[in-house]
């Protein structure tokens, strides 16, 4: 059968492929280590739930919702931004979507039209350039010269009469790092003079280690709010990834638009995992903070005996999410492989441990390897990793 021209330019999901490779494994009885995944290890908070079993028995969970969300959730939403930065916004500046990943791609329709170019610094997220080619935006991947954050001089070397959008995420997946406050108001106020639009992707704006602060561009200055929309989601913060629970902030018109696309994509997201959503952002929050503290022990023990690994570098630790992207340039050239995709692949066969290649982020020396696993199994990974590395050296 012919498949459309759109849908053949874009790859599937490095990340899932590679954790449906790892499942398989395991179920065939490999005692495989899954660093490749991008979803916390925690169950999702028992009061949450609770909350989602009660909208259930309360037949709450029955029908269709508005296609942008329940307006308690909307509000919700609302409140706790307010509370996390101090900026007011009203429901009808929210769309609640099938995860931050339909936000997205939602965004990219509703924002772009043929040609557009939509500024994407490396590394970045897998779906960022699939979504943008999907409606027919055209990415362009901008590299930082130095480290894994691009500067305001590299965005605007990029920038060209068809730049519309910029895509932003801080804490960075796949390198956990944060963008300062300086560097987010330089890069604010470029988007401002020059009218491109910021999609700011604060999903792991919650998971910060080790005394980091995190700024959304949202509480930078009101011209650069104005030029913002924000993206986030419930899915790293409260465990919840299985809801697909995400939200977008933005102009009313923008939403109202989003909200006719979602009518005929998907309707609304299940009432359900609405109803559990709003138990999550007005219930008590100590849960992320639980889980939190649980990502920092591991990014603090970990760390240390990855760098330590031969080859590897990691010059900044990371500061949020839940990944670490060193380079293993060194590392294949010590071990014989022709590229990081061979030495990826054999690790798995060989060491049973699956981590992703960089590539998949645009930066080919990397692997991403998260730390949403347990301690035990993370060291574990680390010494079947040196013993790997030793053998071939
Ligand atoms: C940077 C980033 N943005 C957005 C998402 C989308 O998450 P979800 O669709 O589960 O809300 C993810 C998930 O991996 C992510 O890492």
């Amino acid at each position: 059968m012919r498949i459309s021209k759109r849908v053949m330019q874009i790859q599937p999901s490095a990340t899932l492929e590679l954790s449906a490779k790892a499942k398989q494994m395991k179920s065939e009885g490999i005692d495989v280590i899954n660093l490749g995944v991008g979803e916390p290890d925690f169950n999702t908070p028992k009061n949450i739930k609770a909350a989602a079993i009660r909208a259930i028995k309360e037949g709450k969970s029955d029908f269709y919702t508005s296609a942008t969300g329940i307006n308690e959730l909307k509000k919700a939403i609302c409140i706790r931004t307010a509370t996390d930065f101090g900026v007011n916004y009203e429901p009808n500046q929210v769309a609640v979507t099938v995860g931050g990943k339909f936000s997205l791609y939602v965004l990219a329709q509703t924002l772009l039209d043929e040609g557009d170019e939509v500024l994407i610094p490396l590394p970045y997220w897998v779906s960022y350039g699939e979504q943008v080619k999907l409606a027919g935006g055209v990415p362009v991947f901008v590299t930082p010269e130095n480290g894994l954050k691009v500067t305001v001089e590299e965005l605007e070397n990029a920038r060209t009469d068809r730049s519309r959008i910029v895509i932003i995420n801080s804490p960075q997946n796949p390198s956990g790092l944060i963008y300062t406050r300086d560097e987010l108001e330089a890069i604010g106020n470029w988007a401002v003079a020059h009218d491109i639009v910021i999609i700011t992707d604060d999903m792991y704006g919650k998971l910060v280690y080790n005394g980091a602060h995190f700024v959304s561009l949202i509480e930078l200055s009101d011209e650069i709010r104005k030029q913002t929309i924000l993206v986030s989601g419930l899915s790293k913060a409260y465990s919840m990834t299985g809801w697909r629970i995400g939200y977008t902030i933005a102009p009313a018109e923008v939403i109202k638009k989003m909200g006719a696309l979602i009518g005929h994509a998907t309707s609304n997201l299940a009432a359900v995992s609405q109803y559990a959503a709003l138990e999550a952002l007005t219930g008590p929050q100590e849960v992320v903070e639980d889980m939190r503290n649980a990502f920092e022990e591991r990014l603090n023990k970990i760390y240390p005996e990855l760098t330590a690994l031969p080859g590897v570098t990691l010059e900044n630790k990371p500061q949020g999410a839940f990944y670490l992207f060193p380079n293993v340039k060194e590392t294949v050239k010590l071990t014989g492989f022709a590229s990081t995709a061979e030495f990826v692949a054999a690790l798995l066969s060989e060491a049973h441990v699956a981590v992703v290649v960089g590539s998949a982020f645009g930066m080919s020396d990397h692997i991403r390897m998260s730390y949403a696993t347990d301690l035990e199994s993370l060291e574990e990974a680390v010494k079947r990793i040196k013993a790997f590395i030793e053998k071939r050296m």
